[in-house]
This record gives structure tokens, C-alpha cells and sequence, in this order.
């Protein structure tokens, strides 16, 4: 199996404070099921960590060794980016209104830019991005797939900033706003190091007489423009094809979509009644799944479609080592699993029935994934053409709730055992 590359699709999103791009960018990146990076609250955190330690923001040569003590990681909450200072969620603290001119002033030292450059351009890499800051389209995303460069006169920008703060009860007035951000504006624009500037190729937005819902749409309306220009791939194309032919056909039907995680990474598992089944599962899921399925489907009649829609054999009855191997790789890739615990289709057999294969487990062990419980329900268990197919997803199986905590026999077992029954659960009460 070759190993693919996943092609992600990038926004980057510049321009000065209270142009409203983290807004913006929350509610698009909610609208493309994307995930939000604001860079800014990364320049926050290290604001608060020196503010904290009680040291001028532009005192270069304390600020520099703190780099060392500093661990900024992102945790997203239903595509909400959650931002941690050495395993604190300091995604409040750093809202507070003397921060922003501390993360501005540490934001001028090469050294914390280059210290936080790495970690913005891994999660590009791995997700669907909308990412906002100062020097995306220009520094950190130089081949973004869409720049944006937005902003607002300084009057409306203080307006909103000071609005956001007074809700939050803080004690501001309007003046000192307005003040501090056009200080803060030249201090961003004017600084050696990776100024505030729009990239040459990107789209300028004033919106100072836009509401946020016209902003948003704006540049969705300029996303759908550009993924239209990309060409679609054989998955994509496969997609589009048979969700007409399947809705009409098994008058297909999605229950619980809103349990999708927003980012990919998971394990999809499943019950398991025909050879369909994986397109089912991938008309359902938003991201693409890769399947395990077995050897001889895929050297079926169905073969091709197959694996245009991302399966890969698994032989029947044996380790399969390779298999496995390509499977964590995808995980890892921040891709998506397919998997039928079943190992094979049970048309007929009550599924409670049914030992699951301990594979999920250890692949959940190895690569840290969440898994999706889904039930494919149709009427007697059976796939018939005109008569209702239902998936059903379930919500996510957290990977630490699998309680395997050295990949045992035992572990996988009861692991495996524990997913299989959230799947048969999904059923509900059968037609
Ligand atoms: O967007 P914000 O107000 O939360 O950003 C805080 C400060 O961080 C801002 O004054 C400039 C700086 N910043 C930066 O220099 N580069 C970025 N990519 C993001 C923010």
C-alpha cells in the first residue's frame, strides 16, 4: 500500500486586533467543519507566562530562556480551539485586557516567533485550517490555499474590542481602547520581524460596515470558489456518485451526525451486514474513511468501487501485520478508520451474538484514537433496495475510557467487548 499524503485545505486569515478574524474565523471554521487556529492566543500564552514572572515583555534577554520552561498545546472542543500553558487551560486568562499588550511586545522577538512557527505549521499540516494571526499568509503559510487579509477602521475595531470586554465586566474606557490599539497596530505593522502586511495574493476585507454573518458568508462564498477549482479526488468523485444512487436505492438516512468529531483521527467501527457497507459509512462521515475489509471483497466484482472509496485488504484468519501497519499509519496521519469488528458480514446473526475481533483495541492502544460506534439498521437486518437503511452514529468512545493500559490479551478482549456492545446499543428497538 503506498502511503498517502493527505491534502488538507488551508485559510489563512491576517490583519490587525478587532478586525474580528478570530470570530470570523470560529464560526467558518464551524460552517466547513474546520478546525480554528488562532495563533494569537499562542503569542498570548507566552504574554501571560511572562507577565506572570513578574518581567517586562521586551526585556529580550529574560524573555528568551522562559522559552524553554513554556509548553503551548491546543485541545479542540467541538472545532473550538482550547489553548493550555504547561497543562493549565489558560484559555480565559489570557483575554485579560494588560495581556495583549504583553503578547504584541513578546510577539517582536524573533525568538518566541520561531519557538511557535513549528507548532502552527504541524497542525496545518494535519487538519483542515482556518488560521488566524498577523503573518499566516505571508510567514506560515506561504501556500495557503485562500489569504485572507481583513480589517476595519480603528474606530469600529476599538468599538468592538471595547464592547467584548465591558461584557466580560472588565473596567476599560473607550479612549484607553482606542489608544492602545492604534499603538498596538503600528507596533505590529512596523516591527522587523514578520509585520502585520497583507500577502501579495491575498483578498482584502474591509469590514467595518459588515456584520460578522456577511463576513462569514463572504469568504465561504470565496472557499466554494476555490475547492470548486480543485479537482476532485476519485474519493470525492465516488461520494458525490453514489450518495444520489444509495439515498434512492436504500432510501438512505444519517441519525446523530452531530457526534462526528470535527477533526479526523478516529476510528469508525461497525456492524457489519453486506458489502456496501462501506459506502454507507462514507456517504455518512464528512471526513474519508479508509476500510479494512477483507481480501476476497476486494478482489470481488466491487473491487474498484471499493477501493476508490479508500479500502484496503485485510486477510481473513491471520495477523495481518501489513494491514495493520497501513491502518495505524492513516490514524496517525490524522486520518480516518473504517473497521468492521465483526470481521465479516453477519446478514442474519444477531449481533450481540458475535465475538468482535480484538484488532480495534490494539489499534486504539497503538495509535491513541477515539472510535465512532455506528449501527447500520435496516429492516430484519437485511439490505434490501426501497426499503429504509438507517446509520446510526453513536457518540465517540473516548480512547482512555477503553481502559487499556498495556495491550494485553485481556485488555483488547474487554475493550473490543465494550465497543461492540455501544454499537449493538445503537439498534434500538428493531423493525
Ligand atoms: O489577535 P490577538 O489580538 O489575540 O493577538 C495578540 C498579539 O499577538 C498581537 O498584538 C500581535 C501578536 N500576534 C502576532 O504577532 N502574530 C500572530 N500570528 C498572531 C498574533
Amino acid at each position: 500500500m503506498s502511503k498517502k499524503t493527505k491534502k488538507t485545505f488551508s485559510i489563512a486569515i491576517d490583519g490587525p486586533s478587532g478586525a474580528g478574524k478570530s470570530t470570523v474565523a470560529k464560526a467558518l471554521a464551524e460552517k466547513l467543519g474546520f478546525i480554528h487556529v488562532d495563533t494569537g492566543a499562542m503569542y498570548r500564552s507566552v504574554g501571560l507566562y511572562v507577565y506572570r514572572k513578574g518581567v517586562l515583555p521586551d526585556d529580550r534577554e529574560k524573555v528568551i530562556p522562559f522559552l524553554t520552561e513554556i509548553d503551548i498545546d491546543t485541545k479542540y472542543e467541538n472545532g473550538a480551539q482550547r489553548i493550555y500553558l504547561n497543562g493549565e487551560d489558560v484559555s480565559e486568562a489570557i483575554r485579560q485586557n494588560e495581556i495583549s499588550s504583553y503578547a504584541s511586545k513578546v510577539s517582536a522577538i524573533p525568538e518566541v516567533r520561531a519557538f511557535l512557527l513549528d507548532l502552527q505549521r504541524k497542525t496545518a499540516e494535519r487538519y483542515d485550517v482556518i488560521m488566524d494571526g498577523r503573518d499566516i499568509g505571508t510567514v506560515i503559510l506561504p501556500n495557503a490555499d485562500l489569504k485572507i487579509f481583513q480589517h476595519a477602521s480603528a474606530e469600529a475595531r476599538a468599538k468592538r474590542r471595547y464592547d467584548e470586554l465591558i461584557a466580560k465586566g472588565q473596567d476599560v474606557s473607550l479612549e484607553e481602547i482606542t489608544e492602545q490599539m492604534i499603538k498596538r497596530d503600528y507596533d505590529d505593522s512596523h516591527r522587523a520581524n514578520a509585520p502585520c502586511v497583507p500577502a501579495d495574493d491575498a483578498v482584502i476585507i474591509d469590514n467595518s460596515d459588515m456584520t460578522i454573518e456577511q463576513n462569514v458568508d463572504h469568504i465561504a462564498a470565496l472557499v466554494e470558489k476555490r475547492r470548486g477549482k480543485q479537482k476532485k479526488t476519485p474519493y470525492e468523485k465516488a461520494k458525490k456518485l453514489l450518495s444520489g444512487l444509495f439515498g434512492f436505492l436504500y432510501r438512505l438516512k444519517i441519525e446523530g451526525a452531530e457526534n462526528i468529531p470535527k477533526q479526523g483521527g478516529y476510528m469508525v467501527c461497525s456492524n457489519h451486514i453486506a458489502l456496501f457497507d462501506p459506502v454507507m459509512l462514507a456517504i455518512a462521515f464528512p471526513h474519508q474513511l479508509h476500510f479494512m475489509v477483507k481480501t476476497e471483497a476486494m478482489n470481488s466484482a466491487f473491487g474498484k468501487m471499493l477501493s476508490s472509496f479508500g479500502c484496503f485488504g485485510v486477510k481473513r484468519g491471520t495477523a495481518d501485520k501489513a494491514a495493520l501497519r497501513t491502518a495505524i499509519g492513516f490514524l496517525n496521519n490524522g486520518e480516518c478508520l473504517g473497521v468492521f469488528p465483526q470481521g465479516t458480514r453477519r446478514p442474519a446473526v444477531d449481533p450481540k451474538e458475535t465475538e468482535p475481533k480484538t484488532g480495534i483495541a490494539m489499534i486504539a492502544y497503538r495509535t491513541g484514537c477515539d472510535i465512532v460506534p455506528v449501527f447500520i439498521k435496516t429492516k430484519k437486518r437485511k439490505l434490501r433496495m426501497f426499503s429504509k437503511t438507517t446509520v446510526v452514529i453513536g457518540e465517540p468512545i473516548k480512547n482512555e475510557e477503553l481502559n487499556i493500559e498495556s495491550g494485553t490479551a485481556h485488555e483488547y478482549k474487554n475493550a473490543s467487548g465494550m465497543v461492540f456492545s455501544d454499537i449493538c446499543a445503537l439498534e434500538g428497538d428493531m423493525q
